[in-house]
């Protein structure tokens, strides 16, 4: 199949080495805000998306536009498309679900949630059968490794961002992921794909950038550690959603998770707790979500998307504010 790919930064290099270790994905050309005339692949034509000999688009931009733009123009010409891209899929996932229907193509987003953890895609699957009652997790790796730092070398709350921004795993700007927007963007999709048939709604997130020497030490002296978490909780017809710090008791599942790792353990009556451990972020780990939603397509396997929730989120944070 061939493959237009949006967007040539971290993930999407990371696509375009992936792509090489099978003959059946072929990336043909390669969509660019500035184009580099020297490479022919390169160009920042919309209309690449389009174009006949294009199967699949993968779409790994960042922000809401050029990406919305494009990733509607690929539904409408028949396209698979496949994005790394939160901010989009938290704001217009319906709208893409309702032209891929239209179109009788598909839309994959695995890439979206907790990078080469195949979190999503257990809650698709999981949900079929029964109610998932709820999940938690570290969803950002950048917040944790900052937290990680703080407890294990005394570090301050600016050199451990410091150092976090230095090894690559910062976003451009730190905002998002240190203040919890992030993981908001992440927890609106979860929510979406995780319950059925609710009424949503998502407070504020509190991040990490509060956090002092302080707060780590007393953990410390209490036998806890702190993490930044969001918690998903479905009762009846209720959700509640928390994205936060919290204390976490030495030992346990998420307060073991170090560096800038992600981990999420999900709950349902069958299977009690399920958990997931694993790179959340970084090029080859994200490319190779994408890769399998890409795999999925040339196996005509893709998992089907229905959103029946109603929500409500915190509109400045997800339409007006975005900070990437
Ligand atoms: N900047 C994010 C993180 C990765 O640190 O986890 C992309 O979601």
């Amino acid at each position: 199949m061939n493959i237009t790919l949006c967007g040539y930064g971290v993930v999407g290099k990371g696509v375009e080495k992936l792509c090489e270790l099978t003959n059946d994905l072929n990336i043909q050309y390669i969509y660019v805000r500035k184009e580099k005339e020297d490479l022919p692949r390169f160009s920042n034509e919309e209309h690449i998306v389009e174009d006949p000999s294009i199967d699949i688009v993968m779409e790994c931009m960042n922000g809401l536009e050029p990406a919305n733009t494009l990733i509607r123009k690929a539904l409408k010409a028949k396209k698979h498309v496949i994005t790394s891209n939160k901010a989009v899929i938290a704001t217009y996932l319906e709208d893409y679900l309702d032209l891929a229907k239209d179109n009788d193509t598909t839309i994959q987003i695995e890439a979206c949630v907790a990078g080469g953890i195949p979190f999503l895609d257990a809650l698709l699957k999981l949900q079929r059968l029964e109610p998932i009652q709820g999940y938690e997790g570290i969803f950002n790796g950048t917040s944790n490794y900052i937290l990680d730092q703080m407890t294990k070398n005394a570090l301050d709350y600016e050199v451990a961002l410091k150092n976090a921004q230095d090894l690559g795993y910062a976003e451009k700007d730190p905002t998002n992921d240190v203040e919890g927007i992030d993981v908001y963007y992440k927890a609106v999709i979860s929510n979406m794909l995780a319950y059925k048939n609710k009424k949503l709604e998502l407070p504020k997130p509190v991040g990490i950038s509060k956090i002092s020497n302080n707060d780590i030490a007393l953990a410390k002296e209490n036998g806890k550690i702190i993490r930044h978490l969001a918690i998903s909780v479905c009762k009846d017809e209720k959700v509640c959603t928390i994205i936060a710090p919290a204390f976490l008791d030495n030992g346990t599942f998420l307060a073991n998770v170090e560096n800038n790792y992600n981990a999420q353990t999900i709950h349902a009556h069958s299977f009690e707790t399920l958990g997931y451990l694993g790179q959340g972020a970084g090029q080859l780990a994200t490319a190779q979500a994408m890769m399998q939603n890409a795999i999925d397509t040339l196996e005509n396997k893709e998992r089907t998307i229905i959103l029946t929730n109603t929500y409500t989120y915190d509109e400045t944070l997800i339409k007006e504010n975005w900070i990437i």
